[in-house]
């Protein structure tokens, strides 16, 4: 096989529920450059699937009285069922329960067994349990996760250890004299400090639940989550038992992941492959995140965008075009339903929508529906068969670069050229005279070569428009190439039939209450996740009383913290908060607080915190729960 090949992944996704448009924005991407690599000439092997084993499913599960295989299979039909929706083109859908996965992943810690990097030990550290992740002491502020924000626990077993600190230096150098390997290059210097602090060794098994793959060498104990899942990318290709697809594909030519799950992908992924041996990925991508109003879409939180709704109302073409256009790859964008309406007009309804309507229409009319051969050029059409001829290789050019936005940006620059060629070509006014009818000619042919490339250039983003657009101008006898792109004046003869419009005109308004009702009317903000209910007997080992700050100074040692002196009754303790960020100190003595009393003492960089004041959440900000009540008596 002589053709060159082209791996693309996404994550694998956690099925804990239904995904949203966020999971979709990464999904739309690889697939639209799996399709855009192919229509070049590649043989393409675009992998996605889902990561279905840890604790946060095991516990999902229990809370819907079903076992984790159960609770799992659903919620991965509901996935494979939304991407066949969205005609998703990928060539293998990966499931970590599958028993391909479950073997091989045996194999490959067996591997880093063998080669001595795996070694049993305890653990001790901060767990949180939604992001299935250990911290150190020294990435817990508050004790909170540095990567969502909520609230972790001490855990301590017995576990296997992966000798990640033995790769550090090699990771350095990769990082270093690589800077293609991870991109953008803001996440680069991240994680190069990250490795530069210096790498501890990695905890890879667990013995507090069971819904994992069993450690082949220790059966109480099952694969960390994250070194299972990240193998997925290799075991899909067989490895490393059936190495035909292994042997093709490998190495990776890109990872996309979001970029919350950079630091897995281009640190912890690497090292296993160094310990197994294997040549590393070409490049891990992150990409930004989409933002709803009230911050982080989230399948936990409840306040999400689904894409089926919309694929519903706008069709597929128009939400992925949509989710490729306004987002900038590599960083955050903000989702209104206003935004994506009036792109699906302006681009869409209005810009290639009338094109092509405006196009079909005049050759039927004016050239009994064939498109005619082209006559000597004349006034604007130099300028458009250039622009149309040179935009092919911008379009690549972006591609190379993730770029989607920009692709279809300089795609719709064409578009509007080839729609301001209509106007100053004038062809009704052409039609009138029979002398002119050469002239028209001309211009109906280059209004179909514009077109026609035009089809070829969004085939990668929006297959089925490109085809409802080839079938109108009479292309509907062959799929096209990225070379067809690069050619001018090869129609002549071809039978044009005008189809319904490919984008009809939405009524913003009218669509904006319409969504609005049916995302439930409010206002798309977001509260934190309720916890998991507590008996009466739990709520009443909590001793809250009134206090009094007489004292308020900056923790000296920790930007965030303020060193609080509250009298409570008879006493006075310290008590330590992380609420810099919300009060200057001043402004806090003589307000009176809610203390959680009988907490146990903890040290916060050095000082010791002798209980926890309550705060309501005002967004940005933190407010004071208020009271009048006098210091020291009880809260209930
Ligand atoms: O992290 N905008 O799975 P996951 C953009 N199983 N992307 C978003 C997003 C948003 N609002 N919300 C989520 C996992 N994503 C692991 C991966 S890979 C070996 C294991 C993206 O279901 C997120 O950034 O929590 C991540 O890349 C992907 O969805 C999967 O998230």
């Amino acid at each position: 096989m002589s053709q060159e090949k082209y791996y693309i992944s996404t994550p694998i996704y956690y099925p804990s529920s239904n995904l949203h448009i966020g999971h979709t924005y990464c999904t739309v991407m690889a697939d639209a450059m799996a399709r855009f690599k192919r229509l070049q000439g590649y043989d393409v092997m675009f992998l996605t699937g889902t990561d279905e084993h840890g604790q946060k499913i095991q516990k999902i599960a229990d809370e819907h009285g079903t076992t984790p295989q159960a609770y799992v299979d659903e919620v991965v039909g509901g996935i494979k069922e939304l991407w066949k929706t969205m005609e998703i083109s990928y060539d293998d859908f990966i499931r970590t329960t599958e028993e391909r996965h479950v073997r091989r992943v045996q194999e490959i810690f067996k591997k880093m067994y063998e080669k001595g990097d795996i070694y049993k030990g305890e653990y001790e550290g901060w767990y949180c349990t939604p992001c299935e992740a250990f911290w150190t002491e020294t990435q817990v502020t508050d004790g909170l996760c540095p990567d969502c924000g909520r609230p972790v626990e001490k855990a301590k077993e017995e576990a296997y250890f992966f000798r990640l600190s033995k790769y550090q230096d090699r990771l350095i150098e990769l990082f270093e004299t690589n800077p293609e390997f991870l991109q953008p290059e803001s996440r680069r210097n991240e994680m190069l400090s990250f490795c530069r602090q210096g790498l501890e060794d990695l905890c890879i098994s667990r013995s507090s639940f069971d819904w994992g793959i069993p450690v082949p060498i220790d059966e109480k104990h099952v694969i960390y989550v994250w070194l299972d899942a990240l193998s997925n990318y290799i075991t899909a290709l067989g490895y490393p038992d059936d190495p035909e697809k292994y042997d093709r594909y490998w190495p990776a030519d890109v990872h996309l992941v979001g970029k919350e799950i950079v630091r897995f992908h281009s640190i912890i992924w690497p090292a296993m492959l160094m310990s197994i041996e294997l040549p590393l990925p070409k490049q891990v991508l992150g990409h930004g995140w989409i933002l709803l109003e009230g911050g982080k879409m989230s399948k936990s939180r409840g306040n999400i965008v689904d894409p089926v709704k919309l694929i519903e109302r706008y069709g597929v073409d128009a939400l992925k075009y949509f989710l490729l256009r306004e987002y900038t790859f590599g960083q955050d964008g903000l989702y209104t339903n206003e935004v994506m309406l009036n792109r699906i007009n302006s681009d869409l309804a209005n810009d290639l929508g009338n094109l092509v309507s405006r196009t079909a229409s005049m050759i039927e009319k004016y050239n009994g529906g064939i498109v005619p051969g082209a006559g000597s050029e004349e006034g604007p059409d130099a300028e458009l068969k250039a622009l149309a001829l040179a935009t092919a290789g911008k379009v690549s050019a972006h591609m190379d670069q993730f770029s989607f936005s920009l692709a279809l940006e300089d795609i719709w620059t064409l578009v509007r050229r080839t729609n301001k060629y209509i106007d100053e070509t004038s062809p009704w006014i052409l039609a009138k005279n029979e002398e002119d009818k050469g002239r028209l000619n001309t211009v109906l042919h280059n209004l179909a070569e514009s077109l026609r490339i035009i089809s070829v250039l969004i085939y990668p983003f929006m297959h089925t428009t490109s085809t409802k657009i080839r079938k109108q101008m009479g292309l509907w006898f062959a799929d096209p190439q990225w070379a067809d792109a690069g050619v001018f004046d090869v129609m002549d003869g071809e039978q044009v039939k005008k189809g319904d419009a490919i984008f009809p005109r939405l009524d913003i308004e009218k669509e904006l209450e319409e969504l609005e009702a049916m995302q439930g009317g409010a206002p798309q903000k977001e509260y934190a996740p309720m916890k998991p209910e507590i008996q009466y007997e739990d709520f009443d080992k909590i001793d809250l009383r009134v206090g009094e700050i007489i004292k308020a100074e900056k923790h000296p040692k920790a930007d965030k913290l303020l060193v609080f002196q509250v009298k409570m009754g008879n006493e006075t303790r310290q008590i330590i908060s992380g609420v810099a960020a919300s009060f200057k100190p001043e402004e806090c003595v003589g307000r009176k607080v809610i203390i959680v009393a009988n907490l146990a003492p903890r040290k916060l960089r050095g000082l010791e915190s002798k209980g926890m004041l309550l705060f309501a959440d005002n967004g940005d900000k933190l407010e004071f729960v208020s009271t009048e009540a006098p210091d020291g008596e009880t809260v209930s």
